[in-house]
């Protein structure tokens, strides 16, 4: 598997430790869906100049994948026996670029050359994605690819086990979490917003049920590392949360312009 940023044409230091190549700051947002990581992880990488890692993308992409090649049943969070070396396998086929969109605010992905975009950003992809992110094949495979962006530039990167597996010597941790009701609640209005139909007892038991799968997995499971700030966005707005990260960063000595 190979991931392409815009700055990937700068050297890469091969199989060094993640200490070693590590040479960059690091700020790791972790924490479930819907806590408020995406804003706070864009908007600290604009203030910088940092590359974005939006790693949960990178599990959606595995998930689509895995569901596109007849290895996952349809439906989000139908559960189902996966076969885990034709999973690796397709993880390690796949070839990622991720290029910052300003308009959007958000990244745009393309694998194998085709743009995915909000393809992989539904609900029923994130069930996917939270299906093979249980399998340590998988989790392996994006390992260094992961790491290896710190190693072109500071790099803000958003997910579940950032600061504890990937980044372990990461200069800020953050674990930003919020209760599964408010967290359901602000997807209904989401949706509702959008004009879709939103059922507020399914959505809250999908979110319950994705949390505790990530959170008990085996591997990196979902959880803050013994050093990060912890926020809750149930009781913070959006503005809050940035400042109060942006505080933390400078307190752990990475500077802003603004
Ligand atoms: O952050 P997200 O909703 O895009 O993540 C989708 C799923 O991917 C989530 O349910 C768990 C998995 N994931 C993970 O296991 N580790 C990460 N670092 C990021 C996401």
């Amino acid at each position: 598997m190979n991931v392409s940023t815009p700055d990937n044409a700068l050297p890469e230091s091969e199989n060094k430790s993640q200490d070693q190549r590590q040479r960059y700051p690091v700020i790791c947002i972790d924490g479930p869906s819907g806590a408020g990581k995406g804003t706070v992880t864009w908007r600290l990488a604009q203030a910088l100049g940092y590359q974005l890692l939006d790693s949960g993308a990178l599990y959606r992409i595995v998930g689509l994948k895995a569901f596109e090649a007849g290895l996952i049943k349809p439906g989000a969070d139908v559960e189902c026996e996966i076969d885990g070396l034709k999973l690796l396998k397709l993880t390690q086929s796949l070839e990622i670029d991720f290029i910052p969109n300003n308009e959007s605010g958000r990244v745009d992905i393309l694998v194998n050359g085709e743009a995915v975009g909000e393809k992989v950003r539904n609900e029923t992809v994130g069930g996917y994605a939270s299906q093979v992110a249980v399998f340590p094949e998988v989790r392996t495979a994006l390992l260094k690819l992961q790491q290896d962006m710190a190693t072109r530039s500071g790099l803000v990167a958003d997910g579940r086990d950032m600061g504890t597996v990937v980044f372990p010597n990461a200069d800020v941790k953050v674990f930003l979490t919020a209760s599964a009701k408010a967290r359901a609640e602000r997807r209904v209005a989401q949706l509702l917003n959008a004009g879709q139909e939103a059922d507020f007892e399914a959505i809250f038991t999908t979110i319950k049920a994705r949390d505790a799968r990530d959170e008990n997995r085996t591997t990196a499971p979902s959880k803050p590392a013994e050093d990060a700030l912890l926020l809750d966005s149930s009781v913070l707005d959006a503005d809050t949360v940035y400042h109060q990260v942006k505080k933390h960063c400078q307190e752990r000595g990475v500077f802003f312009d603004y």
